[in-house]
């Protein structure tokens, strides 16, 4: 165990996109495992220094390469987890800059990787590599993808990238394929799967939601906290535990805007919903109903610890810290 802390401690990780979804909360469990002085929490934004009070902030553009590179070696910096994307529906408003923002960023991380032989990358796929002719149902980890929007193209073509780096220059990167990610630290990001992160925002300022997905479009989704426990384990797992290079099927839950509907009405009793749905819905379409991820179940030791109620009352007593809601 000692060992175990003293070279987590030797590992300086970069956190590129730190302000988003993800970011916000992986970089305080990143601080939390390996110490604050180890993290450097980086974002586009100036303005999102005040979120990370706990370790030391920098304002980065990942398009930037030689202020990247500069980061990385000025500081020593062992790990990177590059989480800065374009989310599905805001890449479908510009596709070229979405292509270019999420695949230089990746190309600029795994050559410096390769380069100046880092130790570890972490880079998020999702379930936007599958297309509408993939299997729908438990989809498996090796499969027809074919995806159709801007984001899943990047993600597929992401994923051969880092097995290509792994096979061809020994980087060590590890991705996870993520479902809809659903917490309460921060807002909606333009991801088609965000929907279910604003319903609670509009249950709790009592407020009608207005969904634009249609009532049984059945999506995989996974609460915030398993999310980062798979994150984690999957990069402190041994490395030889970790078969698949391109990126691992993660399942937590899968549920229709009907079923989170009827999940919060349990507590309260007077949400409205309306479906109207609009573009996202064909994104939504093309994507699966549910994942099978058992190859991360079986190279290291995957299980989720929520459910879609379970979620749901956690989000409930939480959100309000975060975001107090302004009613009427
Ligand atoms: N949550 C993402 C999106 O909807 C999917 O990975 O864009």
């Amino acid at each position: 165990m000692e060992a175990f802390l003293i070279d987590c401690q030797m590992e300086k990780i970069l956190v590129i996109g730190a302000a988003g979804q993800l970011g916000s909360e992986l970089t305080k469990a990143l601080a939390d495992l390996h110490g604050n002085d180890q993290v450097i929490a980086t974002d586009l934004n100036e303005s999102a220094r005040s979120k990370f009070d706990f370790c030391r902030f920098e304002v980065l553009d990942v398009m930037n390469k030689e202020a990247l590179e500069s980061l990385v070696r000025s500081e020593g910096v062992t790990q990177i987890y590059h989480l800065a994307a374009v989310l599905s529906a805001t890449g479908e408003k510009k596709p070229l800059f979405a292509w270019q923002l999420n695949m230089e960023s990746l190309l600029s991380v795994l050559e410096l990787a390769k380069n100046l032989k880092l130790n570890k990358i972490y880079w998020p796929s999702s379930i936007a590599v599958f297309g509408p002719n993939t299997p729908k149902i438990n989809t498996p980890q090796f499969c027809v993808k074919e995806p159709n929007t801007v984001y899943g193209i990047s993600k597929q073509a992401g994923e051969r990238w880092c097995e290509y780096y792994f096979e061809k220059y020994g980087v060590d990167v590890r991705s996870l394929r993520y479902p809809g990610l659903i917490g309460y630290k921060s807002l909606p990001g333009g991801g088609t799967t965000d929907y279910a992160v604003e319903i609670y925002h509009k249950a709790l300022a009592e407020e009608k939601f207005n969904c634009f997905l249609k009532e049984d479009s059945s999506l995989p989704m996974m609460y915030m906290p398993d999310a980062i426990k798979a994150t984690i384990d999957l990069m402190e797992a041994p490395k030889e535990s970790i078969k698949i290079r391109s990126s691992y099927n993660l399942a937590g839950m899968s549920f229709t805007p009907k079923e989170i509907f009827e999940s919060i009405k349990k507590h309260h009793p007077d949400f409205e919903i309306e479906y109207i749905p609009d573009f996202r819905q064909a994104i939504a379409d093309s994507w699966p109903d549910s994942i099978d991820d058992s190859r991360a179940r079986e190279d290291w030791g995957w299980k989720p610890d929520y459910n879609l109620d379970t979620m749901t009352q956690d989000i409930l007593k939480n959100l309000p810290d975060y975001f107090p809601p302004v009613k009427g």
